[in-house]
């Protein structure tokens, strides 16, 4: 490992990424086998370090509960940094009339790695995860998972990835839409008045957390309704009798009606409504005052 890192250093190379993290290796020691496992970690990326001067980032697996464990492994081992993530193990497109799952070879499918920006909030969790981490804070942080446009760039530099890499936007679209990536984080970055897209890393973490026990459960807002933006399709009523608390209904002109007794301000009305006529910021009452509040909102 150090022979190939000192090779890697002598011929060239800027930094060092050791891959981690690829689902799809054959041996049991090699990819995602260490990254799921802390000790092997370290003991590579050390390997490696020994070997080159160059920066090395250790490329983690998002096949784990926690990536910390393993970035705080990488920095024992004398990584600078982290890229993150690799893709997510996973089984696809089971077709129905031949019950083979794909992509296959002789009509046999493996489990693979999936990418692409579907495994993006995964990849964002990951990052944020680690953006939170004191033990981490000094780590460098190379952040990917389905980036394809400035937007997701951005969010992941928000939640502290110092660089961004992408691949699977790239083999879809070509090295094309790096230039507009660019552009519009630029463009982005001079309408906020922001000099440097390092004052922006990491400044979305203080509003993430990673337990739902941060929450404020004390009280609930309703939602408000727009109804001349409204075309009366019901899928609000729908979407709340059958999945949510049955408190809205349809009045005559197919303009929906809200129980407050019934609403727990769960606002998946405000999801599923295809005209975004249904808003998050309707009244925020105490759930101990809420027989009161609706009381008073009913005869109003
Ligand atoms: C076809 C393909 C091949 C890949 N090969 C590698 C690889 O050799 N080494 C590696 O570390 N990651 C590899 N990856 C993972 C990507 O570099 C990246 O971590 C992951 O796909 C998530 O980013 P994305 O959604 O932008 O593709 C590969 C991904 C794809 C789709």
């Amino acid at each position: 490992m150090g022979g190939l890192a000192r090779q890697c250093e002598e011929n060239g190379a800027d930094v060092i990424e050791l891959n981690f993290s690829c689902p799809n290796m054959m041996d049991e020691v090699l990819g995602s086998a260490i990254g799921q496992n802390p000790e092997l970690v370290e003991r590579f990326t050390a390997a490696a370090r020994r070997g080159a001067k160059i920066p090395i980032l250790a490329k983690l697996t998002p096949n784990v509960d926690a990536m910390s464990p393993a970035a705080e492994a990488a920095m024992r081992g004398g990584a600078s940094g982290v890229s993150a993530i690799n893709t997510i193990k996973s089984v696809m497109e089971i077709n129905p009339h031949t019950y083979i799952s794909s992509p296959a070879v002789h009509g046999m499918s493996a489990v693979g790695g999936y990418s692409g920006n579907v495994v993006r909030p995964i990849a964002l969790r990951f990052i944020s995860e680690m953006g939170r981490n004191p033990a981490l804070s000094d780590m460098y942080i190379s952040g990917m998972g389905g980036v394809e446009t400035w937007v997701d760039a951005l969010e992941f530099l928000l939640m502290g990835a110092r660089s961004i890499q992408i691949t699977t936007a790239v083999m879809q679209y070509g090295y094309r839409i790096i230039d507009d990536l660019k552009s519009g984080l630029n463009y982005y970055l001079k309408e906020k008045g922001i000099k440097n897209v390092r004052e922006i890393v990491g400044e979305g973490l203080e509003f993430v957390s990673e337990s739902t026990d941060a929450l404020e459960r004390d009280t609930i807002v309703y939602p408000k309704f727009d109804r001349n933006a409204c075309i009366g399709c019901g899928r609000c009523e729908i979407s709340c009798f059958d999945g949510g608390h049955q408190a809205i209904r349809l009045n005559e002109n197919r303009r929906p009606i809200l129980d407050l007794k019934r609403c727990v301000g769960c606002h998946l009305c405000v999801l599923v409504c295809p005209m975004e006529a249904i808003l998050s910021s309707g009244k925020r009452v105490a759930k101990k005052n809420k027989k009161e509040c609706y009381e008073e909102l009913d005869s109003s």
